[in-house]
């Protein structure tokens, strides 16, 4: 059953925990020469069974990271992978439609990690087949970092599969059934090959929401009954920018470069945003949703256009009957609330608090959210779980033990989906009905080109289509 994934403590992050804490509590001297052990230990495997593939870069002493989609978070995740002590990685390469963003994150990166670094002027690949040149460097057993728009994850995904090479991708990895489907297809031809994934989910290797997981199934706050999660800020982008691409842009990047307005491109910022969230509850809850209600609305674009909602009031149901609301907003001078919590029959608990990190998780005795009633809150400071999601992936692959969390993202994806449908239709979305149904954002995008026509057509009135509960079969189509 997909939904039982949602119990991530019995996942391949935490199920090898003594040996992680192993290698990360370990000097660097010591950890070295273990990753070097790590890399005999699977050569040895791999010459026993001759199915099981090397999955380290045998004759090398560095795992080879290719960065593909070079903006904000992909210069982040690299810079969590180079941090990693003791293992010894190198960016060799980076890809991206754009060449300046590229560039950014080469000059910081570049300053900040000598020696950990060697993208010269020809390994910065531009273009919609930029992937391919970066995974092309790379040998089996390095690592491909996928940070562009989830729209891209799949075909990305693929290639780096079919070259040997083991994969970072960044949240979401999917959008809707089919995109939900292709990750989880593409997740088992990984494992045949015994390569590693990790998914951008980092709360989930947060070491105090952990501890929280686990008081929680010990009974600490008793029966969980119900969980409520916010993420109310102001807009990410400035509504006053016109629609449109400026001269000299064309309509489709300029949709990549505005991806979170269009739901092709990201599934929104429903998708982009909510999905850390919702996958925290889950997770919690040991749960996937089975159904998702939702209502939602327009208020406030000032000149900009695309294709969200500003408001979003979710209502999912677990197979048990538990809910989860979810309430978003995204408009400017109204209060802001960002963080996920929920109700047990003996107290209330924080599942984070006020950002992704630190969480700040808390247990309280009773139903009021006190601080002079508190049962148990998470000791300060808080490991960086943008740092230990690259300590985790990459102790996978040096020790060569079971790690994919492709299928677990997937399914954290297509339960945000769910939510997002179920407000831009104004109908209920189940879970089974989203993963099998035909809506397919993302049909075609391994072949676009600079010149290819733009998924969503802006009118003629200078709007793009817009989801209207009750009126499409789809979204904003039919
Ligand atoms: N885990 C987290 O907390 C977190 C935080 C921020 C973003 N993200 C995720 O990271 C991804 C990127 O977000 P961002 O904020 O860095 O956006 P961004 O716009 O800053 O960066 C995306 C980059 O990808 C490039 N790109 C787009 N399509 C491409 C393609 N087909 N091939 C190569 N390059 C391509 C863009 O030009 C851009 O440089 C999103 O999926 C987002 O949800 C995760």
């Amino acid at each position: 059953m997909p939904r039982d994934e949602a119990k991530s403590s019995k996942s391949p992050t935490t199920s090898a925990k003594s040996n992680r804490r192993q290698f990360l509590d370990t000097t660097t001297a010591t950890v070295a020469g273990a990753a070097l052990a790590g890399v005999a230990a699977t050569k040895a495997g791999a010459q026993e069974k001759a199915d099981v593939p090397k999955v380290f870069a045998g004759g090398s002493d560095a795992i080879r990271l290719a960065l593909i989609g070079c903006g904000g978070r992909g210069g982040g995740a690299a810079v969590d992978a180079l941090s990693v002590q003791g293992a010894p990685l190198k960016l060799v390469a980076m890809a991206d439609v754009f060449k300046e963003r590229a560039d950014i994150v080469r000059r910081s990166i570049g300053e900040q990690f000598e020696g950990k670094f060697d993208v010269p002027d020809e390994r910065v690949f531009v273009g919609f087949d930029a992937y391919k040149e970066a995974i092309d460097y790379l040998k089996p057993g390095d690592i491909a970092i996928f940070a562009t728009p989830v729209a891209f994850r799949a075909p990305h995904f693929a290639y780096a599969i079919e070259k040997g090479v083991h994969t970072f991708m960044e949240k979401p990895v999917s959008i809707d059934g089919p995109s939900t489907k292709r990750i989880i297809e593409l997740a088992k031809k990984a494992d045949e090959k015994n390569l590693k994934v990790g998914v951008g989910l980092m709360c989930r290797h947060c070491d105090r929401r952990q501890e929280l997981y686990d008081r929680l199934q010990n009974g600490e706050a008793g029966e969980l009954m119900d969980f409520r999660g916010y993420r109310m800020h102001t807009p990410a982008q400035s509504p006053e920018l016109f629609p449109g691409p400026p001269e000299g842009v064309s309509e489709i990047l300029w949709q990549i470069r505005r991806f979170h307005g269009f739901l092709w491109a990201s599934g929104g910022i429903y998708s982009d945003y909510y999905v850390h969230h919702i996958d925290e509850v889950c997770w919690m809850k040991g749960a996937w949703p089975v159904t998702a209600e939702a209502t939602g609305g327009r208020h406030v674009k000032g000149k900009m256009d695309d294709q969200n909602f500003d408001s979003y009031a979710v209502e999912y149901t677990f197979p048990d009957g538990t809910k989860f609301f979810y309430s978003g907003r995204h408009i400017k001078n109204c209060d802001q609330k960002f963080g996920v919590f929920g109700r047990g029959t003996k107290g209330a608990f924080t599942i984070s608090a006020s950002g992704h990190s630190p969480a700040r998780c808390a247990i309280y005795k009773g139903q009021a959210e006190d601080k002079d009633k508190l049962l148990w809150t998470a000791e300060q400071p808080e490991p960086n779980p943008y740092r230990r999601e690259w300590e985790h992936l990459v102790d996978a692959i040096i020790n060569d033990k079971p790690y994919n969390e492709a299928v677990r993202g997937a399914e954290a994806s297509l339960a945000t989906a769910m939510g997002r449908i179920a407000a831009h239709t104004g109908k209920l979305v189940t879970y089974d009905g989203l993963l099998n149904g035909d809506y397919d954002l993302t049909a075609g995008v391994a072949d676009f080109k600079a010149d290819s026509p733009a998924p969503v057509r802006l009118l003629a009135d200078y709007t793009y289509p817009v989801p209207t509960p009750g009126k499409f079969k789809y979204e904003y189509n039919d």
